[in-house]
């Protein structure tokens, strides 16, 4: 259950329906405002700006804020489908055809995902961001490449994945997570912005053990976990890892033994 009052609202922009702002006001049951100040107590707004959903807060309001970015990411190639290279298409596999992204967050990954040609579902639980990801998935049904190759956005399913994978029909081949680990204290990499602001409203996800087990349990054949360098691994060792940068793609294979 999630409580956004005293910390979310809706701010209504002139240039779009009041219809819009009304409705997503309610689907939400946090207030809307047709402008904020400094003493509007809520920290986070959602507004519709530049033909997107977007999630600002008091910084972001004068500048741009964060919206589901559908854009393939810096050298990433624009054919479809992309080449899987690189530490995640290693860790999800070539033979692996379908993909369930349990924590989809941003999306920065299903998308990666999605462009790469992964047959993909992907399971949110916040609200906001189920809203956020709504939008971007409408977005992307309308890029160019998109409906030449005649596909559509992967489905997205709302609530927690701890349930949900325990129900799905067909068990994918591959499971992936990324749940949100406490931040470490001595700064490294300074987090991206958007996931700042992730962590701020929704904090982090303290049940990733149960969806560790959950996914085990459902997948067909494997699980990848993306977790930060320096967190130890959330399944015990891991049967491969592969590490970009500053993370980690911890891979568990159902059937095989997990050692501490
Ligand atoms: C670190 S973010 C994921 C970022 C994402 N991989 C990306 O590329 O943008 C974690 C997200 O997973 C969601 N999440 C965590 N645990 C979940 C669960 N059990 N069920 C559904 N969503 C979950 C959180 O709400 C949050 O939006």
């Amino acid at each position: 259950m999630h409580n956004y009052i005293g910390k979310l609202a809706v701010l209504h922009n002139e240039h779009y329906d009041l219809e819009l702002s009304q409705a997503l006001s309610m689907r939400l049951t946090v207030p809307l405002y047709h402008s904020v100040d400094n003493k509007t107590p809520e920290v986070f707004f959602l507004c519709w700006r530049d033909g997107c959903l977007k999630l600002l807060d008091k910084e972001l309001l004068k500048k741009g804020g964060l919206m589901v970015d559908i854009e393939p990411r810096q050298g990433e190639q624009r054919s479809w489908p992309a080449p899987k290279e690189g530490a995640l298409a290693q860790a999800i596999g070539r033979k692996t055809r379908t993909v369930v992204d349990a924590t989809t967050g941003w999306a920065q990954d299903s998308l990666h995902l999605f462009r790469m040609g992964y047959d993909l579902t992907c399971i949110e639980r916040s609200p906001v961001m189920l809203e956020l990801l709504h939008d971007a998935f409408l977005r992307l049904e309308h890029v160019d490449w998109v409906q030449r190759l005649d596909l559509s956005a992967p489905q997205l399913i709302s609530g927690n994945a701890i349930d949900i994978l325990a129900q799905l029909g067909d068990a994918p081949d591959c499971i992936y997570i990324d749940p949100m680990f406490p931040a470490k204290r001595k700064k490294s990499a300074l987090p991206k912005k958007s996931m700042l602001v992730l962590r701020d409203l929704l904090g982090d996800d303290m049940d990733k053990d149960a969806l560790f087990d959950a996914a085990l349990q459902a997948t067909a054949k494997k699980v990848v976990v993306k977790s930060p360098g320096y967190a130890s691994p959330l399944g015990g060792k891991p049967a491969q890892s592969f590490k970009s940068k500053l993370l980690r793609y911890d891979v568990y294979v159902k059937g095989v033994s997990i050692n501490s």
